[in-house]
């Protein structure tokens, strides 16, 4: 088992906690203030400058955000283009703020359909700051976890001695990637949305009214208190503490 303190990516699973975010009420949030929906996502940025801060003190080795999900493109192509400026802008100006930190940055989700000139940016920063390891943060972009098992089994089809790890593996696009432990959806809806099914098989569930352009380190730290105060049992017996989380 490796250290707590300096593990090595994509060798053996992190011990630290793996948390999935959905990331709502950007809109909700700027109307009901009188702004714009775009406000609302440009103060979601914000939110996600926090939390990446906060993350890697708090026991957070691996954090996964939802940003623009398959199903998101049926939105208003002015709200599309709006975020997928945002998304530019991240790129470009936080690349060098995430490698300072130790951030290791990947995205996940479909290439083919994002503007070119946005998934060279997600190429180069992902290049960038490959050697980070004080946090793995990856963000999910025209995602969709029925499209990721269903790329991965077409992937699997011809594998004979196929094992969970394998099929983790094509799902993930990560070796080794530890399952989420807590996925936390702000806003106060109650749904999974096509996020993280395979990683988050187990994953605790934590709801919260906090609309995401409110959300600070101290939501996350709450989030995380009740995370500990469960009782994860794995189908087993006996309660199981993070670090002794069974692969799978
Ligand atoms: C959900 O709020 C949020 C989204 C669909 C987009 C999340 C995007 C960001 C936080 C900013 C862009 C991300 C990066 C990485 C630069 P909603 O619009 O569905 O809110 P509503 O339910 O109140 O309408």
């Amino acid at each position: 088992m490796q250290s707590n303190l300096s593990p090595k990516l994509g060798d053996t699973p992190d011990a630290r906690l793996h948390v999935g975010i959905i990331m709502d009420g950007n809109g909700r949030w700027a109307t009901r203030r009188g702004m714009s929906r775009l406000r609302g996502h440009e103060a979601g940025v914000e939110a996600i400058r926090r939390v990446v801060e906060a993350a890697p003190g708090q026991g957070v080795g691996a954090l996964t955000l939802y940003a623009f999900s398959s199903d998101n493109w049926r939105r208003p192509k002015t709200e599309v283009s709006a975020l997928m400026a945002l998304l530019r802008f991240y790129l470009a100006n936080e690349v060098e703020a995430l490698v300072r930190n130790g951030v290791r940055l990947t995205v996940i989700g479909r290439r083919d359909r994002i503007p070119e000139g946005i998934a060279h940016a997600i190429a180069r920063a992902e290049a960038a700051t490959a050697a980070g390891s004080a946090l793995h943060l990856r963000i999910a972009i025209d995602y969709s976890a029925r499209d990721a098992i269903l790329n991965a089994a077409t992937r699997a089809a011809g594998i004979v001695d196929l094992t969970r790890e394998r099929l983790a593996e094509l799902i993930t696009g990560e070796k080794n990637l530890r399952d989420v432990d807590l996925i936390i959806r702000t806003s106060g809806e109650k749904r999974l949305s096509d996020f993280l099914l395979w990683e988050g098989a187990y994953a605790e569930l934590h709801f919260t009214e906090r609309m995401w352009p409110e959300f600070e380190a101290q939501d996350l730290a709450e989030a995380l208190g009740a995370f500990h105060r469960r009782e994860r049992r794995f189908g087993g017996l006996q309660a199981i503490a993070p670090e002794e989380v069974p692969s799978l």
